[in-house]
């Protein structure tokens, strides 16, 4: 009789493109940080600090009033697209009248994802550097289509040469991410300018996330590519207000996009968003109104926390290589063991209570880990890092 058997309730599990999509490794390590009583977190990239009170404080009024409980435009309300146009062009050197369409979602992850969908068929191929962000291989999976790894040189910057040995006719997009998640690179403009016009001279896109564009040190200067002339055609570049306006809940991002994308674009916010939450939007307006001042001093503290980070894992050479990490608020150490990454992650936290994140997850094979150092104020990161210092010295 149908439904007497229990395995005929409900439906028969079967195989699905999510099977090919790796398990997020944060709430993974999160749960064991959380189970473990006094545990220091250097996983997750995220900032210590709030957003601007004057965000808050617009998102405030803007409960009172009745088009925030509506929707609105799909690409975003007119007063933060403007906002947006205008830092474009004052802080990328890119023109959103020329040629360029904007759109406000959900974060820079949904951008990715949406630019994913918006240029491919299922079984295109899309060019990754190694270490990859995670959540990038993830999208491409979840989007029908094939992540093309090409592992950077040493100090994790591209090897032009190799990206374009891996494109094929399938091929639809190199993605780079400098500053970088997760290794801190800042690519040169150099570098940029070569993979833009690789991506041009290809007919492909050329997918540039500048999640962290502030966060860079020292002598190091983000580039957006498609302040290049001609990039508009095929350039998508990706923006977040999570880490430079500590706006990570309020979930926006941005993209500037070529406008042959818009229909295809359009139908995707349409389905999945239908539009960006009016009260983030009102108070991303007002932190963009208060502009990348708000972070400077922000940065100051990061840039010392950095120095500390760099000078305690120095203590741990020549068994921790540690390449030049001058962006973001990430190091991607190699250690000198033969040791399952995930195992040193786990006996990190468990004996020596500090959390970092295990290199596999960011597509490379070897004893790599990635320290995130945004999160916390100095005090706790130098206490962190002596933990981890000691752990890797015992465990090692
Ligand atoms: C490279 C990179 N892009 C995008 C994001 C996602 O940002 P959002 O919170 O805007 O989705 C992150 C977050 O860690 C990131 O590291």
């Amino acid at each position: 009789m149908p439904g007497s058997n229990p395995q005929h309730l409900g439906v028969l599990p079967r195989p699905t493109r999510m099977d090919a999509v790796q398990t997020p490794i944060i709430p993974t390590i999160g749960a064991m940080v959380r189970a473990t009583p006094g545990a220091i977190s250097l996983g997750q990239g995220v900032v210590h600090y709030p957003p601007p009170r004057e965000a808050i404080e617009a998102a405030g009024r803007a409960l009172a009033e009745p088009t925030t409980s509506q929707y609105n435009a799909a690409a975003g309300i007119p007063q933060l697209l403007e906002r947006i146009a205008a830092k474009l062009a004052a802080e990328n050197g890119i023109d959103a009248k020329r040629g360029l369409k904007v759109m406000v979602t959900a974060g820079g992850n949904m951008a990715f994802i949406h630019a994913m969908q918006a240029i491919t068929s299922p079984g295109d191929e899309i060019i990754v550097s190694t270490p990859y962000y995670f959540n990038h291989e993830m999208a491409i999976r979840i989007a029908d289509c094939v992540p093309v790894c090409v592992a950077t040189d040493e100090a994790y910057h591209p090897r032009l040469d190799a990206l374009r040995a891996a494109v094929t006719e399938r091929t639809r997009a190199i993605v780079t991410v400098t500053p970088n998640n997760p290794t801190g690179a800042v690519y040169t403009q150099e570098e940029l300018r070569a993979v833009n016009a690789l991506c041009r001279e290809r007919g492909i896109y050329h997918v540039s996330d500048e999640a962290y564009e502030y966060f860079t040190y020292g002598a190091a200067r983000h580039f957006s590519p498609g302040s290049l002339p001609g990039a508009e055609a095929h350039t998508i570049s990706l923006y977040s207000l999570s880490k430079a306006y500590g706006f990570a809940g309020w979930r926006v991002g941005y993209m500037a996009y070529p406008e042959h994308l818009e229909a295809a674009m359009t139908k995707i916010q349409d389905t999945v968003l239908i539009c960006p939450p009016i009260a983030s939007q009102v108070a991303a307006a007002a932190a963009l109104a208060v502009g990348r001042g708000y972070c400077e001093p922000y940065l100051k503290e990061l840039a010392e926390v950095r120095e500390l980070v760099l000078s305690q894992l120095a203590t741990l050479a020549p068994r921790v290589r540690v390449p030049l990490a001058e962006g973001a608020f990430y190091c991607f150490v190699k250690v000198d063991s033969a040791l399952d990454p995930m195992g040193v992650a786990e006996r990190l936290i468990r004996e020596h209570k500090v959390a970092v994140l295990p290199g596999m997850t960011f597509g490379v094979e070897g004893c790599y880990l990635r320290i995130a150092y945004g999160a916390l104020k100095k005090a706790t990161v130098a206490e962190g890092m002596g933990r981890l210092v000691k752990g890797l010295g015992e465990i090692l």
